[in-house]
């Protein structure tokens, strides 16, 4: 797959914010080439900007421990990535300027990839892919469909480790993205 790999070296290679002074390592994405389902975060935090690998802290592993309940994995059937690459220092929300930078990258992902359903990871990937007045409280696993691919957002695994009472939204909200992808791409569950 030539243009993966040229992206990924791209992005690995980047200089197009401040970003690149603080970073260890660029996160650029993980998960097969062929999933139908992406899931889109806001940033690196620090386990993340260790290892290289989104979503690789206590959160990632909530995230991950909660889709496998949907019969999801990033071994198996999704791709997950973050709207900016590195890591804003201190966790601090990526910049407008740091997201105007890196958002190319994730256009190309998403045309290589070709996702039936992009899932945003809480608010700032929400407002950044769907709409940027979006209010991740009230219209958190709401679907709106653009040129064949549906989009929603539930909420970050971090705002979920600050406050369990969200989680069981979260799972409705995953419940109604395993029908989603029933319904657009069934070849995910076989
Ligand atoms: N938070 C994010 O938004 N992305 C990661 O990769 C890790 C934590």
């Amino acid at each position: 797959m030539p243009d993966w790999v040229e992206l990924e070296r791209r992005c690995l290679a980047c200089q197009k914010c401040a970003l690149a002074d603080t970073r260890t390592n660029v996160v650029f994405g993980k998960g097969p080439k062929n999933a139908r389902i992406m899931f889109v975060g806001e940033g690196p935090g620090e386990n993340e900007d260790l290892q290289g690998e989104p979503f690789v802290g206590r959160g990632g592993q909530l995230l991950d421990e909660m889709l496998s309940l949907i019969g999801l994995s990033r071994e198996k059937n999704f791709y997950i990535t973050n709207i900016v690459k590195c890591r804003p220092p201190k966790n601090r929300d990526p910049l407008n300027t740091e997201q105007d930078a890196c958002i190319g990258y994730l256009r190309e992902q998403m045309e290589l990839l070709r996702p039936r359903v992009v899932v945003c990871l809480g608010r700032i990937a929400a407002m950044r892919i769907i709409k940027p007045d979006y209010r991740i409280t009230r219209e958190h696993g709401q679907w709106v469909e653009r040129d064949g691919v549906s989009y929603t957002a539930i909420y970050h695994p971090a705002a979920l480790l600050r406050d369990p009472s969200k989680k069981p939204d979260t799972f409705a909200d995953l419940r109604a993205i395993r029908a989603k992808l029933r319904e657009v791409c069934p070849e995910v569950y076989g």
